[in-house]
Order: structure tokens, then sequence, then C-alpha cells
């Protein structure tokens, strides 16, 4: 595959960053970047984001974890994670030689447990910024989903956003009745980004013993059953927010990405594409390249929210 690097066409802003295309791996689908390194240049990538980290390790939910549906993938695998200081010690060295951004994405159980994750992060070289997972129980809250209230969105970000002058990603829960309430509130709150969408809730039964496929019973449903759901949840933020909007859910080619582009996108992020193919971010770089080229774009950003609406159907 001719990889082509660098093109100043594909190249995209977000916020302050700039990044070389506009093709992320999403976080827990490309675990620290290192177990990838063997099957392709990660850095050729626009970004990483690293599997949510917390600040103690966790060992996540009992088996069987993953669950295969129509178009999709059921996932039920807890936040597993190493934890913030074998993180520090053991995964960022990899990470600060990859050349391309690098996002941390965290997630905690307390607004407070996340800025002290955000402030911990930012002193650490290397990490471009930081991706904020909402979608966890509050457990200050009583169990409440950060992500499905906009007061606790914008306490969250707000408390994040005081602790770290770091970029901010704030990465929103499809689960919810308002997308649109919910990603001002985070803007509000101080995010420089918002990437959508998270996994939509889901579950699977084996009907020969009657009991779920899932240990958790319910997981998180991702792949292409999900793309109709992200793309429109996206088109709705994209306008209503002024700051970049990151889309993802079910993109497993150049296509799926263009659609999000179009769509409103910044950029994209691939996640359960990489488990078919590792290779599938590299695939959907070089396929928006050359659309951009046959559809004469001069840039990514002259495609971004470029989406035409037919008004002749009464
Ligand atoms: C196995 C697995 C683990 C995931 N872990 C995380 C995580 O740690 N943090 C997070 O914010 N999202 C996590 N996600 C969600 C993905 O980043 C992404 O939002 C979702 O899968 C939708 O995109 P996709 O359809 O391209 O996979 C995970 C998804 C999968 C499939």
């Amino acid at each position: 595959m001719g990889q082509k690097k660098n093109d100043p066409r594909l190249e995209v802003r977000l916020g302050p960053l700039t990044m070389k295309n506009p093709v992320i791996a999403a976080s827990g689908t490309f675990g620290y970047g290192e177990e990838y390194a063997s099957l392709l240049p990660v850095g050729s990538l626009g970004g990483i984001i690293t599997k949510g980290l917390s600040l103690g390790p966790r060992k996540g939910n009992p088996p069987p974890r993953l669950a295969e549906t129509s178009a999709g993938m059921l996932n039920a695998i807890g936040l597993q994670n190493v934890g913030l200081e074998i993180f520090l010690r053991e995964k960022l060295p990899f990470l600060r030689k990859v050349r391309c951004l690098v996002f941390v994405n965290i997630f905690g159980s307390a607004a407070e447990e996340y800025a002290e994750m955000a402030r911990r992060l930012s002193e650490a070289e290397g990490i471009s910024g930081l991706e904020v997972n909402i979608s966890c129980p509050n457990l200050k809250a009583g169990g409440a989903i950060f992500a499905s209230e906009a007061k606790s969105v914008h306490q969250v970000v707000a408390k994040v956003r005081r602790a770290t002058s770091s970029f901010l990603m704030v990465k929103l829960s499809p689960n919810v009745a308002d997308i649109v309430k919910i990603a001002r509130a985070a803007e509000e709150g101080g995010a420089d980004a918002v990437s959508l969408i998270n996994t939509l809730t889901g579950m699977a039964i084996d009907v020969k013993t009657r009991t779920p496929l899932l240990g958790n019973i319910t997981g998180g449903l991702s792949g292409p059953a999900i793309k109709p759901v992200g793309l429109r949840m996206v088109w709705e933020v994209a306008q209503a927010v002024h700051i970049p909007v990151v889309g993802l859910g079910g993109i497993m080619t150049a296509e799926d990405a263009l659609e999000y582009l179009i769509a409103g996108a910044s950029a994209v992020e691939v996640g359960s594409a990489h488990f078919i193919d590792p290779r599938a971010g590299l695939k959907i770089i070089e396929g928006i390249q050359n659309y951009l080229i046959a559809h004469e774009f001069p840039t990514v950003a002259s495609l971004v929210g470029s989406l035409k609406i037919r008004r002749d159907r009464s």
C-alpha cells in the first residue's frame, strides 16, 4: 500500500493541535500503541488514544467479555487497565517516541479522581492531550452515569479544566436523551473538543442455555451497527457547538470516515475495525486522500460539514 505521509492536504487542526491526518485509533481498540507496533507503523496515524486509564489498576469484568452480534460486537471489558503509575513508568516511554499525536483516555468514579488524573498526566511529557471518558458511574452521585446528566458533565469537565491546561477532548455517550445538551455542557465546562460516540448499551442471549452471552449481562455495542447513530449525533452536535467534533462509531472503511467528515466531524476515530484489520486506519487515510484528490478538495477542512441538504422535496 502506498502510504502517503505528511501530505498538507490531509493535515487537520483540532483547536490548538495540528494532526498530520484526520484518523485516530480509538480508545480500547489499540492497547497502549506498542501492541500494534509490529503490525504497522503506528506513527503514520494522525493520533493514538490509549486504553482508558484510572488512578489505580483495574481487573475489569468477569468473562466472557466479548460477543459477536449482527453487524457489530458487544464488549464488557469493564475498563481493565494498568493504572496511572504503571502507565507512566511502562507505557508512556514507547508513546513518547511515536511520531503522531498521543491522547490518554481517562476515567474515574468521582470528579476529583478525573481532576487528579488530569493533573498528574499534564506533568508528564509526551502527551498531546486527554480524552475524558464520561461514560462511567459517578459513585458520589449514587452510581448515576456522569455522561447522562448535563449538570454532572459540566461539573466534571470544569473540574478537569481547572486541574490542567492540556488539550481536553470529552468523549460523549450515545446513551442519552439529548446529545446536543450534553455536548454544550462539555463545551461550557471548558472542553477543547468533543468525541462521539462511545458504545451503545446492549445485550445478547444464548437461547440454548437461556444465559446472557456476556459475564456482565449487558455491554457496549460497537461496529457497523452503530454508524447511523454516530453519524446522526455528530451531525446534530457539529451544528450546535463551536469546538471541533471528532466522529466515531462503526468506521470500517474510508467511505464511512468520509460520511463523518461530511456530517461535520473535523477528524475521526477508528475502533472495532482494528480487530478485523490492524491496518484499517492506514487504509482509511489512503482512501480519504484518494477521495480528496478525485473530488478536488484542497484540504480535509474544506470537506468537513459539507453535507448538502436537498430542500426541493415538498
Ligand atoms: C473492546 C473495546 C474496549 C473499549 N474500551 C474503551 C475505553 O477504555 N475507553 C473509551 O472511552 N472507549 C472505549 N471503547 C469504545 C471505543 O473507543 C469506541 O467509542 C466504540 O467502540 C465505537 O467505535 P467503533 O464502532 O469504531 O468501535 C472500547 C470499545 C471496545 C470495542
